[in-house]
């Protein structure tokens, strides 16, 4: 029997739609909100009300593409959280209307664990039990991945995300949001010269809130001697809290592995999207002797086809959410 699922994802500032048959994503669609840039961060009533004005023209667009009619859909996975609540709340209430309306079942998917699944959406995949490294603008999790739906945090931050210290150190270089790929665009042109010092957090936990003290001690010192120390020295800069940031993610991941006795080793969420941490699991796990997994940036950062895959999984052991579901903001599993 053939499974055909549409996937709504919208729980920050991206509003995505995909369409998933048999484990295979065949459209995978995102609107992304370029009103926050201005703001320095997501306004999260703007975002609200652009998932709003986006889903409609999303949703159609990813069924389109796949040469879906909205008939053959077997499911309407969605995004329950964790996020922001308002942004939720649209993609929540829409998957609820589209399924009722299409009389067919209700999936509910947990964000970061989609993040891991994104791994499923195509080839290679990693075999069970694996470790990941999931590295959002929310959340940075080690998590070992028993089976499709059987997860479990091992690590995770204890205050700022890692996504959250690339997009402060952007604020305090005043680049714009979100200045994750800003930062690794600038980075490739400069020399990790400067030293930030790295957080002794014990076990896999991590914490990124000192780095980002540090990096603002030392620039306002270093803009006392010079105003325009920023404007010359932004590639260097950038290299070195980028160089910092991935050797304190690199160094728990290999913890973790060890600890774990694992050697499948994947990493997932936005910050995966960065090309330092990129290259270097890549190295790492040639020192190691380890299977690593990257998923292509389409599947890195925010996209309804890491939901649909999840909704794919869950469809098949029938857990379906119930027509009353609520969204959560704060989910852990
Ligand atoms: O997973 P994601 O799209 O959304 C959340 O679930 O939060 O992650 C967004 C985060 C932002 O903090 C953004 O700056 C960061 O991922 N990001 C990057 C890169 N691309 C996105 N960080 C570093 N380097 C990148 N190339
Ligand atoms: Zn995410």
């Amino acid at each position: 029997m053939s499974i055909t699922i549409l996937a709504i994802e919208s729980s920050c500032d991206d509003t995505s739609a995909a369409v998933l048959r048999d484990g295979e994503v065949l459209s995978n669609c995102v609107a992304n909100q370029e009103a926050h840039s201005v703001y320095g961060g997501v306004v999260p009533e703007v975002a609200s009300r652009a998932h709003q004005i986006n889903i409609v023209p999303v949703v159609e667009l990813a069924l389109q593409k796949a040469g879906v009619n909205k008939r053959e859909l077997d499911a309407v996975a969605f995004t329950r959280g964790p996020g922001l609540i308002g942004s939720l709340l649209v993609g929540t209430a829409f998957a609820k209307a589209y399924a009722l309306s299409l009389g067919i079942p209700l999936v509910e998917a947990n964000h970061m664990q989609a993040h891991v699944l994104a791994h499923f959406a195509e080839p290679p995949k990693p075999s069970f039990p694996f470790l990941c490294l999931t590295v959002s603008g929310g959340h940075t999790q080690l998590v070992l991945v028993h089976s499709h739906l059987d997860m479990e945090v091992i690590g995770h931050s204890l205050d700022d995300a890692a996504g959250e210290a690339f997009d402060k150190t952007g604020k305090l270089l005043g680049l714009d949001y979100p200045a994750g790929p800003l930062i690794d665009r600038l980075a490739q042109k400069g020399k990790p010269v400067f030293d930030f010092p790295e957080p002794q957090i014990p076990g896999l936990d991590f914490s990124f809130s000192g780095l980002k003290t540090a990096i603002l001690y030392f620039l306002r010192q270093e803009k006392a001697n010079n105003p325009d120390f920023i404007g010359e020295n932004l590639t260097d800069i950038c290299a070195s809290v980028q160089n910092r940031i991935v050797s304190i993610l690199l160094k728990k991941l290999a913890l973790a592995a060890d600890q774990a006795g694992v050697r499948e080793v994947a990493i997932a969420g936005g910050v995966s999207a960065n090309s330092a941490l990129r290259a270097g699991l890549e190295q790492l796990g040639k020192e190691k002797g380890w299977n690593t997994y990257i998923p292509r940036f389409e599947y890195c950062t925010d996209n309804a086809g890491m939901i649909a895959v999840a909704g794919y999984y869950k469809y098949l052991e029938g857990a379906f959410a119930s027509q009353d579901v609520e969204p959560l903001a704060r989910w852990k599993f």
